[in-house]
């Protein structure tokens, strides 16, 4: 057998969560590319409107769907079955991404831990972590129930290894009580995932489920300048990713070319987290 046909998907079907956002496109076009079926949800309707435009193509399919809605992932699982689509690969990357908020203007909507809001952790827990656990919770049974068992693969961030470097995002005119920080949900969610990883990869083992996790580093989008100066002066490779920079290694992780491996958190970030 040619090594590249391991990549091949033909016959699969793989559901995206988060897929209208900046990431989750560039998944879909990667399993499109292996020619997969992809389901791809999104709590935003506006975001999947313009992501069909985009797609064009007839192997997706769209659907409006709450991570962190149990009752609606229940649903959209048994209406998939009925119509016989069976869930093969599952990618978690829903997530809220917070922005970097500093305490001038409204100290109300400061990410500093001194100030973190009960609402703004419980609903980025609730997106990025329980949202992975309930997906997984629900396609994953349906997958384990079946002989060729499936995929799980959650979207972390090479700040599931570190901690965020919170002088990246300072500005020189403020107060260091009053600068902007990565909120500490950003870790909690991402270390989260890679336990949420290495549980599953050993609970659903013998049912043929592989489980792993792909952490990215950030994506240049036109970001402020300097703090892009600051956070490339962290990375080896002296930049911040490309968007499609990740989609070989998703072609990898949702295939059998990586038949034999689970658990793993396969970080891609430049170098980063080797200093
Ligand atoms: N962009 C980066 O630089 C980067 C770096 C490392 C890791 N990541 C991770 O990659 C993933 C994708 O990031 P992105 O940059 O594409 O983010 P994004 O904000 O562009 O997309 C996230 C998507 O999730 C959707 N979403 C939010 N709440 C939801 C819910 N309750 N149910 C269903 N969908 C919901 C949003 O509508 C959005 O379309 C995230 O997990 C993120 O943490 C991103």
């Amino acid at each position: 057998m040619n090594n590249l046909n391991k990549f091949n998907l033909s016959g699969k079907y793989a559901l995206i969560t988060g897929a209208a956002g900046l990431l989750g496109k560039e998944h879909a076009k990667a399993l499109l590319e292996v020619n997969s079926k992809v389901v791809l949800v999104d709590i935003s309707k506006d975001r999947l409107y313009d992501l069909k435009k985009n797609l064009n193509n007839e192997n997706c399919f769209f659907y409006e769907l709450d991570v962190t809605s149990e009752k609606d992932i229940f649903n959209l699982n048994e209406s998939l079955n009925k119509q016989l689509i069976n869930i093969n690969i599952l990618i978690n990357n829903a997530a809220i991404n917070p922005s970097v908020k500093s305490k001038l203007g409204n100290s109300l909507l400061s990410n500093r831990l001194e100030e973190f809001s009960l609402d703004d952790w419980d609903k980025q827990l609730d997106v990025g972590l329980k949202g992975a656990f309930l997906c997984s919770k629900i396609f994953g049974q349906t997958m384990s129930e079946k002989l060729n068992g499936g995929i799980i693969l959650n979207i972390a961030s090479d700040l599931s290894v570190i901690a965020p470097d919170q002088r990246i995002y300072s500005k020189d005119d403020l107060n260091w009580n009053e600068q902007n920080v990565k909120p500490v949900t950003y870790s909690v969610v991402k270390f989260g995932l890679v336990g949420l990883t290495k549980y599953i990869s050993t609970y659903w083992a013998e049912r043929n489920i592989r489980c792993n996790s792909l952490s990215p580093g950030g994506v240049f989008v036109e970001q402020d300048q300097k703090f892009v100066e600051r956070l490339t002066s962290h990375i080896p490779l002296k930049r911040m990713a490309n968007p499609d920079e990740y989609r070989s290694a998703i072609q990898f992780l949702c295939s059998e070319a990586s038949s034999y491996m689970t658990g793993h958190n396969l970080v891609i970030d430049g170098g980063r987290t080797v200093w």
